[in-house]
């Protein structure tokens, strides 16, 4: 098997030049990356919410996240929108660092309600990586409810490795690609209670790829696991992280 795989982390924080708060602290990102650890090595505290029916899908997935640059930079812009301008200098952004080795995050507000976007494997290394909005990055400092556990981050992260939204994006029968995620007819909102019946099973919208609160979700499956990481193996789109 691949062990631990190392992914070293680009932060790119843009900040509009009159919301000094948009400049986020060395401690908000800090936060984010060890939730991004312990998100995706099952150590996160509300793992144990959990419920019984789906306890033993819970998945280590075997990644270490690891800042190894922050860059910061100004600008006029108040929203960035999704058109990955954030991503080029050319256009008041800034570049990617070394995509086909790091995780590049752009930490900038998206307008339009938008948390965050990400490039599925396979797409331009020109814009590989994930964009959050300054509100929505790690659990302390410039943070908003309900999205102020980092987990957008989290959910960007996995598109970023190949996952789909657990309801495939479709009605009861479009796959998310995941065998041990049941079937579901559209994204949860809000706080789910257990159980919440669609498609003639239970969802799990404890999920990190549905679009409940930060605090509703929290687990990655074994079938996650399995798509996130066979996209590092050899002649995978993401084998450059392993050295
Ligand atoms: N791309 C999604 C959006 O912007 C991200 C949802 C993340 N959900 C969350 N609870 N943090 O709507
Ligand atoms: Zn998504
Ligand atoms: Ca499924």
């Amino acid at each position: 098997g691949l062990g631990v795989i190392n992914i070293p982390v680009v932060v790119h924080v843009i900040y509009n030049v009159n919301k000094p708060q948009e400049n986020i602290s060395d401690a908000q990102i800090a936060s984010q990356i060890r939730i991004l650890n312990d998100d995706f090595n099952a150590q996160n505290n509300d793992v144990s919410g959990v419920p019984a029916e789906f306890a033993d899908l819970v998945a280590d997935s075997d990644f270490s996240f690891s800042l190894v640059q922050t860059i910061r930079k100004s600008s006029t812009k108040t929203s960035w929108g999704t058109n990955d301008a954030m991503k080029r200098s050319s256009s008041g952004g800034s570049d990617p660092v070394d995509p086909e080795n790091k995780l590049n995050i752009w930490v900038c507000n998206i307008g339009g309600g938008i948390l965050g976007y990400a490039q599925f494997p396979g797409g331009s290394p020109d814009t590989d990586g994930v964009v959050v909005g300054p509100q929505f990055f790690g659990d302390e400092g410039y943070v908003q409810a309900p999205f102020d556990k980092g987990r957008t981050t989290t959910h960007e992260v996995g598109h970023w490795v190949n996952l789909r939204h657990i309801w495939g994006d479709g009605r009861c029968k479009q796959d998310d690609f995941v065998a041990d995620t049941p079937s579901s007819d559209g994204p949860n909102y809000g706080c789910p209670s257990y159980p919440t019946v669609n498609c003639r099973s239970n969802d799990m919208t404890m999920n990190y790829m549905d679009y409940t609160d930060d605090g509703c979700m929290y687990m990655f499956s074994e079938g996650q696991k399995s798509r996130m990481r066979s996209i590092f193996a050899s002649g995978g789109p993401r084998n450059g992280f392993i050295s």
